[in-house]
């Protein structure tokens, strides 16, 4: 197998990779990443923010940041459709912005394997947890319950599965005796809001391959953890 390149082209000051950020929520992380590339004149650019729901603080956050929002929601017309046709809408909504890479953040949906083949290695997402411990929806309530002492947060890239696809970078956070969900929650996101903008400038500057032995990230070795 070849070196095949994340993220699809090396990114300049002039022209940062274009993103797209999906969420279904709070847009905490959305408006980190909006601040770090702001501030810190990073190779990619959130050029438009997609949500699956109205009335979200994540499209407020998206306003007040000046982000273009597009909201496209799975029922349509009074009903549901599939999630082909609910994705065929955003590609076609998404491509006046020249999207080149899709930032799940919060997302709560799975991609289909059709929008996944047109995006291959385009598609990444964070989660709350040290895959691959602790997938799926509730990370939080499930590490506490099991009571281990360390958790952390993955940016992976996107897969069929249920955050399955091919980890990236990581970052370890404990867990303390006396954590609720909701403190928990607190100290994984500032590692996950400093964990997505360096991860995405390591793909704009085109050092993140796949290769037969797995992730590369030139300068790096192996998937990062810290
Ligand atoms: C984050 O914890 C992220 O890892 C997970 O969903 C949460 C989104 O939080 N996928 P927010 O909407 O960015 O505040």
């Amino acid at each position: 197998m070849d070196s095949i390149s994340v993220g699809g082209r090396t990114a300049t000051v002039d022209e940062p990779l274009r993103c797209a950020v999906f969420l279904s929520g709070s847009g905490s992380g959305m408006e980190a990443l909006v601040h770090a590339q702001r501030n810190q004149t990073l190779l990619h650019q959130t050029v438009v923010v997609v949500a699956n729901k109205t009335g979200i603080e994540g499209l407020e956050r998206a306003r007040r940041l000046g982000v273009p929002t597009l909201v496209v929601e799975q029922n349509h017309e009074g009903g549901s459709r599939s999630r082909e046709e609910h994705e065929a809408e955003i590609l076609s909504q998404m491509k006046e912005y020249n999207v080149e890479l899709v930032v799940l953040a919060g997302y709560m949906r799975l991609l289909s394997p059709l929008f996944l083949s047109d995006w291959t290695n385009r598609v990444v997402n964070i989660h709350p947890s040290f895959l691959p411990h602790f997938p799926g929806a509730h990370a939080h309530r499930e590490v506490l319950a099991s009571q281990t002492t360390i958790t952390g947060c993955t940016v992976h890239l996107v897969d069929e599965g249920m955050d399955t696809g091919t980890i990236l970078a990581q970052r370890i956070v404990p867990v303390f005796k006396d954590d609720d969900e909701s403190t928990l929650s607190a100290r994984v996101k500032v590692e996950e809001h400093r964990l997505y903008p360096q991860v995405l400038t390591w793909i704009a500057e085109g050092r993140v391959h796949l290769t037969e032995g797995g992730v590369s990230i030139v300068g790096a070795e192996g998937p990062q953890v810290g």
